[in-house]
């Protein structure tokens, strides 16, 4: 069991200091007085020391030694997507909520183990460890669209596109990455927007060359949105740099 939490300030650490961990040590060392960032670590020791030196945290040696910290009540993952499973049950099996970037997972069975630990924690303890870092619920513009979207201003939504505008997308960039890193905003977001959950998914990819780019295009990644009888709501994703469409239809 971790520490309890209580009104003192929240003690925070980080696991990875790269271009998101970096960013989470400043939002919560400038915008977050209730918490401080204690801890911080990084398979590159030079990055944990660099990140952590400006706040005044410690750069630890593991990511075990961070979660089983006396010093740290809450954990931020932000390592690379295959870490984040083992990571995630590492915190609720120490009983430290952890708020991980996307994807919780790389894969279908890693959330499910999590999800399960996490149940299995609520129902011993009365409240869950696990918060996924799918921040556009709490970005202003996506509470004013959803407010528009419930009272009715735009009508009945029939297709929802979204496009993760990008300049270029990263050449180290993956189909399975098109999914996991970026359509699982959507997944996460547009059942919020419609208050309708997801029933059923098609992906459809694409490979070859952009014409405007000339880089290599991405797959592009389409979910069905509310699916019953008919098609209520159609959800589609693409890559920007990627001149790609995508549709689906039930
Ligand atoms: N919410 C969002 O919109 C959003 C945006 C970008 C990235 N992300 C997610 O944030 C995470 C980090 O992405 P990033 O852009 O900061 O990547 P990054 O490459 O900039 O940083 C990753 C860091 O993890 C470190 N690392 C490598 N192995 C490690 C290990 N075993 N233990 C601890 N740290 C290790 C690296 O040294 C590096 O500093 C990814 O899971 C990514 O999908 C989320």
């Amino acid at each position: 069991m971790g520490p309890a939490v209580s009104s003192a300030r929240l003690r925070v650490g980080v696991i990875g200091a790269g271009a998101m961990g970096a960013s989470h040590v400043q939002t919560i060392a400038r915008w977050v007085p209730a918490a401080e960032v204690t801890a911080v670590y990084d398979s590159d020791r030079a990055r944990a020391e660099q990140v952590a030196v400006g706040v005044g945290a410690d750069a630890v040696e593991s990511a075990d030694d961070l979660i089983g910290s006396p010093g740290v009540d809450a954990v931020v993952i932000a390592s690379p997507d295959p870490l984040h499973a083992e990571q995630v049950l590492a915190c609720v099996a120490a009983g430290r909520p952890v708020l991980c970037e996307k994807p919780l997972a790389s894969d279908v069975e890693g959330s499910r183990r999590i999800v399960s630990a996490d149940d299995d924690f609520a129902s011993r303890h009365g409240r869950h460890l696990v918060q996924v870092g799918f921040m556009r619920r709490y970005d202003p513009a996506y509470v004013a669209l959803r407010e528009h979207v419930a009272a009715g201003r735009i009508g009945t939504p029939r297709v929802v596109h979204c496009v993760h505008r990008n300049a270029v997308s990263h050449t180290s960039n993956t189909s399975e990455l098109i999914v996991t890193g970026s359509m699982v905003h959507e997944l996460d977001i547009v059942p919020w927007l419609l208050d309708d959950p997801v029933r059923a998914i098609t992906v459809y990819g694409a490979s070859g060359f952009s014409q405007s780019t000339g880089l290599p295009a991405r797959t592009a990644a389409t979910t069905c949105s509310a699916c019953t009888e008919s098609c209520d709501a159609i959800t589609t994703a693409s890559t920007a740099g990627s001149p790609i469409s995508a549709w689906a239809s039930s």
